[in-house]
């Protein structure tokens, strides 16, 4: 049952995050909406709410297929509130606790595509100028999984833009909240320095790092610790864990996380740049249907719609990863369910049958000639 909230309607609770509970809604003309409700303890300090204002009244105007637009913003049944652009799919964090459970690795072309979406998004960002012309000098500060939203059609989005500046301001009043965020931060933003775009390509290499070697970079037991590792910002080389990942990517993930800002890459777009160049290069044949068919396997009870559209290629890569195996640490795994393994080998049969029907019908003609010239 929906309840009324303001022009909305609320379908239901998605999940509490950091500052906000996120509800699943409708407005006024049925569209889907998220609807972010800033947790009451902090919409009661005149300051924080203030500053909220301000930020997200900067962060209306952006407008980018890889940023999760923001609608609208106000009070309501009081409640600070804002909604946003719904995502029917699920963020980073989530993908990477069900690969996980699942035993499968991030595919490498698929890390390349995910870093291209949210570079063009942070450089769209990054570059906005007001309406005056002046740039606005936006820097997001808080790339990290769960802000990264992936749709099921396989793109990928940033979330919550700015928005931590306002949370990470009142940290003191509010401890704990950023905890676990620490160890997406740039040396500069952990030190409490000056920072700018930079910081955010380094948060973005954090998490390409962390995708691929399936664990965390920075993180330690406690959070003087994490913020220790990500000033000494020591980096193992990615290798170590995957071996097959290519050079140009270390080089990628080597140049984001550069320690001083001045050798990271100089825009976003530069990162982006680089991801396509290795899809281009490496991964020719890499297309968004990769995405939708990672997701398929890692969630294998959920459907995902646009994969009637892509099934051909679809059907082929299932196959190809039904084969895939994970060869960190020598060792090799077969890491699909049966279920899966079944429906991919069918598919591969029947795509196999259908790529091949013509020396296979002239097979069966030459055949039945032969039987007729025998037996008559
Ligand atoms: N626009 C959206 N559409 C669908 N689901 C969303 C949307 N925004 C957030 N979510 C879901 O809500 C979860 C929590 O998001 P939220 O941004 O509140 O948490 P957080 O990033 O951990 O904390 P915070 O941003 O407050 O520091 C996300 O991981 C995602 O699953
Ligand atoms: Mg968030």
């Amino acid at each position: 049952m929906r309840t009324p909230f303001g022009s909305y309607w609320i379908d239901r609770k998605v999940a509490v995050g950091g500052m906000a509970e996120i509800y699943h809604a409708f407005d006024a003309h049925e569209h889907e909406v998220a609807i972010k409700k800033i947790h009451p303890d902090l919409a009661s300090q005149e300051k924080f709410i203030q500053m909220f204002l301000d930020e997200v009244r900067i962060v209306i105007q952006l407008n980018h297929p890889n940023i999760v637009q923001l609608l609208d913003f106000g009070l309501a049944e009081g409640a600070y509130f804002f909604s946003m652009e719904w995502i029917d799919g699920k963020s980073l964090s989530e993908i990477n606790v069900a690969q996980k459970k699942m035993r499968i690795r991030f595919p490498v072309d698929v890390a390349m595509w995910m870093i291209k979406d949210v570079c063009e998004g942070l450089h769209y960002a990054h570059q906005k100028q007001d309406r005056f012309k002046k740039p606005m000098n936006l820097v997001h500060r808080d790339v990290s999984p769960p802000n990264i939203m992936a749709t099921r059609d396989g793109v990928f989005k940033v979330a919550d833009f700015g928005i931590a500046h306002v949370r990470d301001k009142n940290v003191r009043t509010q401890p704990g909240i950023i905890r676990g965020k620490f160890s997406y931060m740039s040396p500069e933003q952990s030190l409490g320095k000056p920072l700018d775009h930079r910081s955010d390509i380094f948060s973005a290499g954090v998490v390409l790092h962390e995708v691929l070697a399936d664990t965390r970079l920075f993180l330690r037991k406690n959070e003087i610790d994490t913020l220790d590792a990500v000033r000494k910002c020591e980096v193992p080389s990615i290798k170590q864990k995957r071996p097959d990942v290519p050079g140009e990517v270390e080089v990628m993930i080597k140049k984001s996380l550069s320690q001083a800002a001045s050798a990271r890459y100089r825009t976003a777009l530069e990162m982006a740049e680089s991801a396509e160049t290795v899809l281009r290069e490496r991964y020719p044949k890499s297309t968004r249907a990769d995405i939708i068919t990672f997701f398929s396997q890692i969630f294998p009870q959920e459907k995902f719609a646009s994969q009637k559209t892509t099934a051909k290629k679809t059907s082929r890569s299932n196959f190809r990863s039904s084969l895939y195996t994970q060869s960190a640490g020598g060792g090799t795994k077969t890491v699909l369910s049966g279920a899966q393994n079944t429906s991919s080998i069918l598919l591969f049969v029947a795509d196999f049958l259908l790529a091949h029907r013509y020396w296979i019908s002239t097979g069966l003609g030459l055949g039945c000639l032969f039987l007729i010239e025998y037996f008559i």
